[in-house]
Parts: C-alpha cells; sequence; structure tokens
C-alpha cells in the first residue's frame, strides 16, 4: 500500500526511482558490501533503484553494470538488457567487463501468488546469480542475493556456504513483513576448482557436462 509507505515516500523525495533503493542502503550500512572504486553486477536491477544506490556508492572510479529484462536508464549505469539465463547476455556482460568485485541480485519472478511456485521460481534466479558469481566474481568479492523463503533455501545456503567465507541471510528494515523475501549476504568469495576454478574453467565444465542450454 503506497498510502501509508513510508520508503516509498522517502524514495520520491530523494529521487530514487523505487522504494527498493533502502533495503541496499541498509544492506550495506551493516554489511560493507560496496565500496568506492568496485565494479559491482546488478542483476535484475529495473527500474534502477539498487543501481542508482549503487552508482552513488561507488563513486567516479567504480563502474556499475545492469542487467534486466525490462528496460532501465539511469545516469552512469552500463546497461544489458535481456534474460540472465541466456549465453548472449553473458556475453555481452563479458564484452564490458572480465570481473568484478561484487554480484547484486534483487531478481524476482512475476509473482503468482502460489508461494510454493513463486518459491521455486525465485531459487532458479538466485541460482543462476550464483552461477554468474562463478563467472565474473572476483575470489574475496562480494555477492548480495534476494530470495523468496521456502523449504529449497536451505540447501542454497548450505551450497553458498561452501563457496563463501561467510553467509548471512538477512531481511532489512525496508523490505516489507509481510513479505516472504529476504536477502543471503555472501563475503569473500573462495575461487577453486570445485565452483569454477577461472572463469575459463568454468565454461569448460559447463560444455563438458553438457549443461548448455538457453532457458
Ligand atoms: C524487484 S525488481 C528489481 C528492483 C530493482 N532492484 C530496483 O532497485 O529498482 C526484480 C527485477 O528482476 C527482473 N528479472 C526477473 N527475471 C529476470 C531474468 N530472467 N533476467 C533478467 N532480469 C530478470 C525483473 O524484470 C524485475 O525488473
Amino acid at each position: 500500500m503506497k498510502k501509508n509507505d513510508y520508503y516509498y515516500f522517502l524514495a520520491k523525495k530523494k529521487g530514487y526511482v523505487s522504494r527498493a533503493a533502502f533495503k541496499l542502503i541498509q544492506i550495506n550500512e551493516r554489511f560493507y558490501i560496496i565500496k568506492r572504486g568496485y565494479v559491482v553486477l546488478d542483476l535484475g536491477a529495473s527500474p534502477g533503484g539498487w543501481s542508482q544506490v549503487a552508482r552513488k556508492l561507488v563513486g567516479d572510479h567504480g563502474r556499475v553494470i545492469a542487467v534486466d529484462l525490462n528496460p532501465l536508464r539511469i545516469r552512469g549505469v552500463e546497461f544489458v538488457r535481456g534474460d540472465i539465463f541466456s549465453d548472449d547476455v553473458v556475453n555481452r556482460i563479458r564484452a564490458l567487463v572480465n570481473e568484478v568485485d561484487v554480484i547484486i541480485s534483487d531478481m524476482a519472478p512475476k509473482i503468482s501468488g502460489v508461494s510454493s511456485w513463486d518459491h521455486a521460481r525465485s531459487m532458479e534466479l538466485a541460482g543462476r546469480a550464483e552461477e554468474m558469481a562463478r563467472i565474473f566474481l572476483k575470489e574475496g568479492g562480494h555477492m548480495v542475493v534476494k530470495v523468496f523463503q521456502g523449504d529449497m533455501m536451505r540447501g542454497f545456503v548450505r551450497k553458498l556456504n561452501k563457496e563463501f567465507d561467510l553467509v548471512k541471510v538477512h531481511k532489512p528494515k525496508a523490505s516489507k513483513p509481510n513479505s516472504s523475501e529476504t536477502y543471503i549476504i555472501c563475503k569473500r568469495f573462495i575461487r577453486n576448482d570445485e565452483n569454477g576454478g577461472s572463469v575459463g574453467d568454468y565454461e569448460l565444465k559447463r560444455k563438458e557436462e553438457g549443461n548448455n542450454k538457453v532457458k
């Protein structure tokens, strides 16, 4: 309900294109994910609140690369429009950048209202964000990923725990209490053979496994 939504009005007042901006602000205040000079990959970025926040945090020497199915126009943000599951999108990101310091994913499926279905779709998107980490994230880099809570979350967190030095589940104040969304904060990516080795190794592994389909 916009009528009583404090963050909706605050976003308008501060010039953010979405109230979601405050979720990233609050996450960053607590976990120090994005710093000056960083290169940030923002997945599911439209309309662009997170990109605006990331842009401010990285400053003039950093970069923000945003990806979404829907359009986005934020000054100083590089944009790749398309489906995160497509190899074409991966290639277009790669044409812009080899590796990134941080991946933030606020990707969400179209809500069906059936919570088990929405949870499953959200886990697919979160899983894809994790794949993007294996492709693009620097050793020691960080990731923030949204999920709709449900029974598959525990296994996902367990997987992330093997790939990152620190993993925390956190719901910022700006996230509506009645929403099942929450955020998984992952710090210090550990790049090793199990989670893809180098970017080149990962591509090879994917081909060997025949896991090259475009959804
Ligand atoms: C909650 S919105 C993101 C809000 C954004 N973080 C902000 O601050 O304005 C979720 C976004 O995920 C995007 N999305 C969902 N599935 C996607 C996919 N397969 N590839 C790319 N983007 C996707 C949607 O288009 C939508 O814009």
